[in-house]
C-alpha cells in the first residue's frame, strides 16, 4: 500500500476521521509534559487551573470562530451525538408543544425516534420516500407555530447531502452539525441550539460541542436528572462531572488550527474546491459514477456515488487502498463509495483521489 509523509495514508472515514497533521504533531509533542506541567493533558486535573484556563478559551475560540457573543454558551457533553437525540425533547419538548422534526436521513430520524419515544415528537417534513437523495425544502416544512423548536441535521453523513439554506421558522431552531461543524461560516445567530459529536471535523472521540443560546435554558422542566439537564452544564461549566479532558484538549487544538488557516471562510473555500474535484469527476463520467445526493442538496464533506456494478465497487475499494486512499467504502444502506473530505483532508487528498477516479474510469 502507497504511504505519504510519516507513513500515513489519506484517510476519507466518516468518523473516527482524519485530523490535522498539524494538531497530531503538536499534541505527540506535548504529550509528556503539557507545558512544563510534567503531565500529559490526560493526567491533569479537570480542577487545575491549566485545565481551566485551556477549557475557557477552548470555548471563547468557538464562540469567535463561529462570530456569536456571551448571548451563547458553549458545553461539552459526553455520550456521542445520539445522546443529544434524547436530551433535546427530554430538555425542550411537552405533550402540549412537541419539537417538531426534518427527517432526511439516518440520524435525524434517529432523533425524531427519541422525541416519539417520549411522545412529544412530531415530523415536519421527510425525504424519506426519495431515499434521502436530497433535503427538503423550506416550502415543504410544516410546523405547527407552538412546537418547542424544529430539529434539523444540518448535514446527513450517511446519504452525502447537506442543507443549502437555513430553515425560516418562528420557533427555535436545533441544528445536529455533527458531520459539517465549522466546515464554513453561517448565520449561527439563527441558531438556538447546535451540537455536534465531535469525532468527524472537531477532534478525536469522546465529547458532544453544544453551542446553545443561554435564553434556551433558562426554564428546564424540574423533573430531569442532574446528568441530563443542559443547565447542569451551563452553571458547572461542564465540569459537573469529569469532563473528557483529552478530547477537549484535542478539539482546542484543532480549533485554533482552523483559526490558523484563516477562520471558517478559508474552510469553507478550501472544502468547496475539494468537493469540486469529485463531483466534477462525477459528472463528467457519462454515468459511469452516479451521484447519489441530487445535486443542489450535495454535501460539502461526504460525497455518495455508486458505480456500474457492485464487482466494481469492490474493486474500487482495493485499487484505492493500494494507493494509500482508504475508507472510501459507503454506508451500506446507500452502498457504493462515500469520500468524506471534512476541514482535515488536504487538498492534495482530494487531488488524488479525483485522480484515481479519473484512471479507474478509464480502465474499465
Ligand atoms: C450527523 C450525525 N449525527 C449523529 C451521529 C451520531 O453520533 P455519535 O456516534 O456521536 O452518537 C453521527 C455519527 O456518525 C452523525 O454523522
Amino acid at each position: 500500500m502507497k504511504r505519504f509523509e510519516f507513513g500515513r495514508v489519506y484517510n476519507f472515514g466518516p468518523g473516527p476521521a482524519t485530523l490535522p497533521l498539524d494538531v497530531l504533531k503538536s499534541a505527540q509533542t506535548e504529550l509528556l509534559n503539557y507545558e512544563g506541567t510534567g503531565m500529559s493533558m490526560m493526567e491533569i486535573s479537570h480542577r487545575s487551573p491549566t485545565y481551566d484556563r485551556l477549557h475557557n478559551r477552548i470555548k471563547a475560540d468557538i464562540l469567535t470562530l463561529m462570530g456569536l457573543g456571551d448571548d451563547y454558551d458553549v458545553l461539552f457533553i459526553q455520550g456521542g451525538a445520539s445522546l443529544q437525540f434524547a436530551m433535546i425533547p427530554m430538555n425542550f419538548a411537552t405533550v402540549e408543544r412537541k419539537g417538531a422534526y426534518v427527517l432526511s436521513g439516518v440520524f435525524s430520524s434517529n432523533a425524531y425516534k427519541e422525541a416519539a419515544t417520549l411522545g412529544v415528537g412530531s415530523i415536519a417534513a421527510s425525504s424519506k420516500e426519495e431515499n434521502f437523495r436530497r433535503v427538503p425544502t423550506q416550502d415543504e416544512l410544516s410546523i405547527d407555530p407552538s412546537a418547542a423548536y424544529l430539529h434539523i441535521c444540518y448535514n446527513n453523513t450517511i446519504y452525502g447531502t447537506e442543507f443549502h439554506y437555513i430553515p425560516e421558522v418562528s420557533v427555535p431552531l436545533i441544528a445536529d452539525m455533527s458531520s459539517d461543524m465549522l466546515s464554513r461560516p453561517l448565520a449561527f445567530n439563527k441558531f438556538d441550539l447546535i451540537y455536534a459529536g465531535v469525532q468527524k471535523n472537531l477532534g478525536p472521540a469522546g465529547v458532544v460541542v453544544v453551542v446553545v443560546r443561554r435564553s434556551m435554558v433558562e426554564n428546564i422542566r424540574a423533573d430531569l436528572p442532574t446528568m441530563l439537564r443542559y443547565d447542569t452544564f451551563i452553571k458547572k461549566n461542564s465540569m459537573y462531572n469529569t469532563p473528557p479532558v483529552w478530547s477537549i484538549y484535542m478539539v482546542g487544538k484543532v480549533v485554533r488550527w482552523i483559526m490558523e488557516q484563516g477562520g471558517l471562510a478559508s474552510m469553507a473555500e478550501r472544502n468547496a474546491r475539494k468537493a469540486k474535484l469529485l463531483y466534477d469527476v462525477i459528472d463528467g463520467s457519462d454515468g459511469f459514477y452516479r451521484g447519489h445526493a441530487e445535486p443542489n442538496s450535495r454535501s460539502f464533506m461526504n460525497v455518495t456515488f455508486r458505480l456500474p456494478t457492485e464487482e466494481l465497487e469492490k474493486q474500487f475499494t482495493v485499487e484505492a487502498a493500494d494507493e494509500g486512499l482508504v475508507g472510501v467504502k459507503g454506508h451500506r444502506l446507500v452502498g457504493g463509495m462515500r469520500a468524506s473530505i471534512y476541514n482535515a483532508m488536504p487538498l492534495e487528498g482530494a487531488e488524488a483521489l479525483a485522480d484515481f477516479m479519473s484512471r479507474f474510469r478509464r480502465a474499465h
